[in-house]
């Protein structure tokens, strides 16, 4: 099917250009429901913001007019050859930059190569079927690569060369894309079983040839499928408490799966962690009690359009029948990929949220630092402290030590301060030469000790309301309410800690909270990226803006100091990677400039701060997702291609990857140098 370039991208809500589908599938719709976060906080910004508000949402509504939807991509083009020209960016970032499009492609740069690894229903065991989009069944999908690929890690199998493990995320799945004539009304048994088997993760063994990025799944004995039926344990002060039991499980330590896995991250001990995000979009019904309605509220359960519609087939998914089951999700659960085995874990140390991610820094004592942002707007910042240090290696021993060190220690929340408060009006202009900048402090909201005994640090909740209600918690504690943190990941050469925030459209309307210095544009519509220099240990924190999305001809963006002429535009920053030079990498979710999601390499240090280089783009209709980026190749996980409002399988708005009219299937990509050159150098 041709589809009109004009009714790409849906502008709806005064959001990103991700299309109204995609919502419904991914996130529930949360865009369109109220916000959940209603507490009062502290907002000094919401004075500031009342004043100027009316006064910065006109200079930002003229800034759009004045540059225009066609000329936006002819500006970003000519900025992308004069980076080119420069072309003495540090190693890493050495590369043409990708123009930005609207093509049906992975577009990269030139002198590099690409090719699928794996995609939507590639058998990953030998009795695995071949996929068949018309003949799909819930046993097939259990063997084979599931949908909606999110989170990647590429971890080298010790001393087999060239082979490695990739473990994947698989978010959610949107049923219209997956069968045709889907109507949800009428969804069968067995597109449910599809569903659940198609959630979860995969881990599958490739490998690769010298010289070539390529990699080529196998038939390996690591390789797993868990899904959002496979059984887990849930650890930490949930576990086993009132809050988490069910009909189905009445020691509340036993939880059938996972799902809605955004991003992640990969332990120093060889295991993956993975964020359970928008869980409540799998549930409807609200609680009869009173106080578990209003908790319920505070997460968005049952307040979605149910569109993954498994309370048809299954109770647990019904509020009303079985109240604690949303409460057995929205963890941070650690995979042993090297134990096919294993049962996988909840850690509810780390706080029930809407998790992104969470990533690791390990302190010179050896004490693990897990960082965690909750993906909502308004939301908050976390971390964990471990009080054990952690064994060294990743033999069995030291990752089964290890797979209990995020189950005692401390939880925080961040609180931010700007430095320039009063300069800050909601226009996105920066307060100083420096920027936007700050200070923080870690707030403590829950202790656990390693004999599993646990303290509540906040007024009024038990240790167990706040390892269920975290968020609740956090508004007690009186948490900065941020623009939507998604990946945050510590840098491994410089220990600081970067936040990926993708946007909010509602920052500074009537009755939400206003700016503030980290979150300095009302109606943000593209987003910013935090860089936080961390005591990790501690509980206080420094830390500046170091790119406010967006255009870079409007006044209202800031590439970290960098000669905005020079960068390539970026929008909705949502996952970040470094590469072996200590560069940063950023994937793109809803790209509100006119053209496709991507992967930028970002500048930190030196003079050349800020500089922003496009690396690859998407397929239309997809999000660039679980960034991998090694000195051999560069992984991307394309996530819902061809996803566009008034698509569907039965008229594909895209035919990628496999071309012709054939059904677009998300997949892992590989880029890698054509020569066999190290990845930007
Ligand atoms: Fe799955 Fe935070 O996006
Ligand atoms: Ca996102
Ligand atoms: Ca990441
Ligand atoms: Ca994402």
């Amino acid at each position: 099917m041709k589809f009109s370039p004009l009714a790409l991208f849906v502008q709806h809500d005064g959001r990103s250009a991700r299309a109204a589908v995609t919502c419904t599938y991914k996130c529930g719709n949360a865009c369109f429901h109220e916000v959940s976060n209603k507490s009062s906080g502290e907002y000094f910004g919401d004075i500031v913001a009342a004043i100027s508000r009316r006064r910065a949402l006109q200079g930002s509504a003229a800034a759009v007019l004045a540059i225009g939807a066609g000329g936006l991509l002819a500006a970003c083009g000519a900025d992308a050859d004069d980076v080119a020209a420069g072309g003495s960016a540090g190693p890493g970032a050495q590369f043409t930059p990708v123009t930005p499009n609207q093509d049906d492609a992975v577009v990269v740069p030139e002198g590099y190569e690409q090719a699928v690894v794996i995609r939507w229903g590639d058998p990953i065991f030998a009795d695995a079927p071949q996929f068949d989009f018309d003949k799909q069944t819930a046993a097939a999908q259990a063997k084979q690569f599931g949908y909606n690929n999110d989170f990647a890690a590429l971890l080298p199998i010790e001393n087999r060369d060239n082979r490695y493990l990739l473990v994947v995320n698989h978010e959610y799945t949107t049923e219209p894309f997956m069968f045709t004539g889907f109507d949800g009304a009428t969804m069968t048994r067995d597109q449910f079983g599809i569903a659940i088997a198609a959630h979860g993760l995969s881990v599958v063994e490739v490998s690769g040839e010298p010289g070539s990025g390529a990699l080529t799944p196998t038939f390996g004995h690591y390789n797993r499928r868990i899904t959002a039926d496979t059984e887990f344990r849930l650890t930490g002060p949930a576990a086993g408490s009132e809050f988490v039991k069910t009909t189905a499980d009445p020691t509340g330590t036993k939880v059938a799966g996972t799902f809605a896995n955004c991003s992640g991250g990969v332990t120093p001990w060889g295991t993956i962690l993975s964020g359970e995000e928008n869980f409540h979009g799998y549930f409807v019904g609200k609680p009869a009690d009173p106080v578990a309605a209003e908790r319920a509220e505070r997460y968005g359960v049952g307040e979605v359009d149910a569109p993954h519609f498994w309370e048809k087939f299954d109770k647990r998914f019904d509020v009303a029948a079985e109240p604690n089951e949303s409460h057995r999700f929205g963890y941070v659960v650690e995979i042993d990929p090297w134990d096919p085995e294993s049962t996988p874990v909840k850690h509810s140390a780390l706080g029930r949220n809407k998790h992104e991610s969470a990533n690791i820094h390990v302190t010179d004592d050896g004490t693990v630092v897990a960082y965690s942002g909750d993906d909502e707007r308004f939301e908050y910042i976390y971390k964990f402290v471990s009080s054990r240090t952690i064994r060294p290696g990743s033999d069995a021993a030291s990752r089964r030590a290890n797979t209990t060190i995020l189950d005692a220690g401390t939880l925080y929340v961040a609180k931010l301060t700007g430095d320039h408060a009063d300069r800050i009006d909601g226009s996105g202009a920066a307060p100083s030469e420096q920027g936007f900048t700050g200070t923080g402090q870690w707030i403590p909201l829950l202790h656990v000790a390693e004999d599993g005994a646990a303290q509540s640090l906040v007024d009024g909740m038990s240790a167990q309301e706040v390892a269920v209600f975290t968020r609740i918690a956090g508004d007690k504690a009186g948490a900065t309410k941020m623009d939507r943190p998604e990946d945050i990941e510590p840098n491994p050469k410089t220990g600081k800690v970067y936040v990926a925030l993708t946007n909010n459209s509602k920052r500074g309307l009537d009755g939400k909270a206003g700016v503030d210095e980290a979150n300095p544009r009302a109606q943000n519509k593209n987003g910013q990226v935090l860089e936080i220099t961390d005591n990790h240990k501690g509980t206080d924190f420094t830390w500046s803006l170091l790119l406010v999305c967006g255009d870079p001809n409007a006044a209202d963006t800031y590439y970290g100091g960098f000669d905005k002429t020079s960068v390539s535009p970026i929008s909705c920053p949502d996952n970040v990677a470094f590469d072996p030079h200590g560069n940063l990498w950023i994937s793109t979710d809803g790209n509100a400039l006119d053209s496709n999601d991507g992967l930028f390499a970002v500048t930190l240090d030196g003079e050349r701060r800020g500089e922003t280089k496009q690396f690859l783009t998407v397929p239309a209709g997809a999000e660039t997702c679980g960034p991998v980026v090694t000195e051999q190749r560069v992984l991307v996980c394309v996530q819902h291609p061809g996803e566009l409002d008034g698509a569907s399988a039965d008229a594909p708005a895209s035919h990628w990857p496999d071309g012709g009219s054939s059904q677009p299937r998300p997949a892992v990509v590989a880029v890698w140098k054509g020569d066999g050159g190290a990845i930007g150098v």
